[in-house]
């Protein structure tokens, strides 16, 4: 199961709580402005607004990502030579200035830069621990273009997040290296506005030695050898949150096809023995992929894949855009497991093409993702979603009631509870409005949102409006309560 492995990650810090109502408002006023009292309510939810100068507003991770502007393109030419660990980028930031501006602040970590340019000009940017400050040689005005250059190189340095998110970033492997993360990672290889709320639209350029596969996220547009070095190009057109850029660079068995017109490579490890079930399962993506389109709609994207690492410092899988990634815990030896890649893709509408405002709308990614799966297995036969439901809600003791899914608190955003009690209120809201309500929601819900980002208290709106149901009492017990839900 895609949540086992949480378990032994969701032990960490305190819960976070606070006063007051989100910043992002739905149409209509849902919640009451009287403070939280500390047993849990809405008003757990944080106020999504910046608290320090040099964040994009994020309550739970304030730090993260830079005000002011919005990337519009990524240029990234990458190149890594894995005997030295050396990673030498130059990466062109194409962004718009949302006001006046003297200065932009994005997000680096590690590496040395040797050149920055803005509009062609050099400038010195500064650096503060992850934070990057990038000067402009003269302030802009609101809805200025701005053409940021950065020539870096390095040896990257992962990111250890401590219990609640482990190991992630840029990782070294025996021949190779891949990136994974989140709520971050792009910053290990990449200066990036760290942040879901500014989504861009990336090209990339991978030099590797020539023996060695190369996969990053969207549609492979070249390939050439020369020299001892392969370099391919990589298109992604669909705005991407930078947790979602990923890279795979190794000895990987690639297979290429394509599925209903869509390009679709797939990668796995060659230290994964081909006797797994890896393989045949990753295979399986396409009909995966049509069976949620079935669910929720066009699949937002233009190509398909997946990639399977083999190593132990990752126990989870990320649902990379276009390309999840996958540890190979999901499988082991002999076991089958379509579950996790149901649960990547469902990403790809969930997260993905709609993302999360901030981090404490985490549950619109993971109990969507989560309730996904449980569909998939229950079409596969083996159980059902009710019967994911009635196990969960039987064990009155379970940890899950103490964690509410829509305001989880920073350590616990992958908590058990924003998975399985975020699928679980889906599962009742089906429940409540009704089978063709409740898809009609959810395919209102990606349309409407395709390509940018989301808040819990939109969809709870959106919930209400085609149910004609008032849902406050329902969404209040199932996501904000800290105690088990009658039903
Ligand atoms: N979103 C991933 C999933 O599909 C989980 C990522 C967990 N990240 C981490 N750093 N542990 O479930
Ligand atoms: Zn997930």
């Amino acid at each position: 199961m895609v949540n086992t492995r949480w378990a032994a990650l969701g032990v960490a810090a305190a819960l976070v709580t606070a006063c007051s109502v989100g910043g992002t408002q739905p149409t209509k006023p849902l919640f009451t402005q009287a403070p939280a009292p500390q047993t849990g309510g809405p008003s757990c939810l944080l106020p999504d607004v910046p608290t320090v100068d040099d964040g994009r507003g994020d309550p739970y991770f304030p730090k993260d990502g830079g005000p002011g502007y919005d990337v519009t393109h990524y240029k990234l030419k990458l190149k890594y030579d894995p005997p030295t660990d050396t990673l030498t980028g130059t990466a062109t930031i194409e962004a718009t200035a949302l006001e006046r501006l003297s200065e932009l602040h994005l997000d680096f970590h590690g590496m040395k830069i040797s050149k920055a340019t803005v509009g062609g000009t050099l400038v010195t940017p500064t650096r503060i621990d992850d934070s990057l400050t990038v000067p402009l040689p003269v302030p802009v005005e609101k809805d200025a273009k701005l053409s940021v250059q950065i020539d870096y190189s390095g040896v990257p340095q992962s990111l250890d997040e401590g219990n609640a998110f482990g190991t992630n970033g840029f990782l070294h492997t025996t021949e190779g290296a891949f990136a994974i993360g989140e709520p971050h990672s792009a910053t290990t290889w990449i200066p990036v506005n760290d942040h879901p709320r500014d989504k861009a639209l990336y090209d990339f350029e991978l030099t590797v030695p020539a023996n060695l596969a190369a996969i990053t996220n969207g549609v492979r547009t070249s390939e050439t050898v020369a020299g001892g070095l392969k370099t391919s190009t990589w298109k992604v057109t669909s705005p991407m949150a930078t947790y979602l850029a990923t890279l795979a660079i190794g000895d990987y068995r690639v297979t290429e096809g394509t599925h209903k017109g869509l390009p679709v490579i797939n990668a796995v490890h060659n230290s994964i023995p081909a006797t797994t079930r890896v393989d045949e399962d990753i295979a399986r993506n396409g009909e995966v992929l049509d069976f949620l389109v079935e669910k929720f709609g066009p699949y937002p994207f233009d190509a398909l894949g997946g990639i399977v690492i083999n190593d132990d410092r990752i126990s989870f899988a990320l649902e990379t855009q276009t390309r999840p990634i996958y540890g190979n815990g999901f499988w082991g030896a002999t076991r089958s497991n379509t579950d996790v890649i149901a649960h990547e893709l469902a990403h790809q509408w969930f997260g993905d093409s709609v993302s999360v405002d901030t981090w404490q709308h985490i549950w619109l990614n993971e109990g969507f993702a989560t309730y996904a799966q449980w569909m998939w297995a229950e079409d596969e036969g083996r159980v059902t979603t009710q019967q994911e439901f009635d196990r969960r809600y039987a064990t009155e003791t379970s940890p899950i009631w103490s964690v509410p899914p829509g305001c989880p608190g920073r350590a616990r955003i992958f908590d058990s509870s924003v998975y399985n009690r975020g699928a679980m209120t889906l599962h009742m809201l089906r429940d409540k409005v009704g089978d063709e309500k409740f898809f009609t929601i959810l395919q209102t819900w990606v349309k409407q949102k395709k390509d940018s980002n989301a808040t819990t208290p939109q969809f709870i709106a959106l919930a209400e409006e085609i149910s004609g149901q008032q849902l406050d009492d329902f969404f209040n017990a199932w996501l904000f309560g800290k105690s088990r839900p009658r039903i």
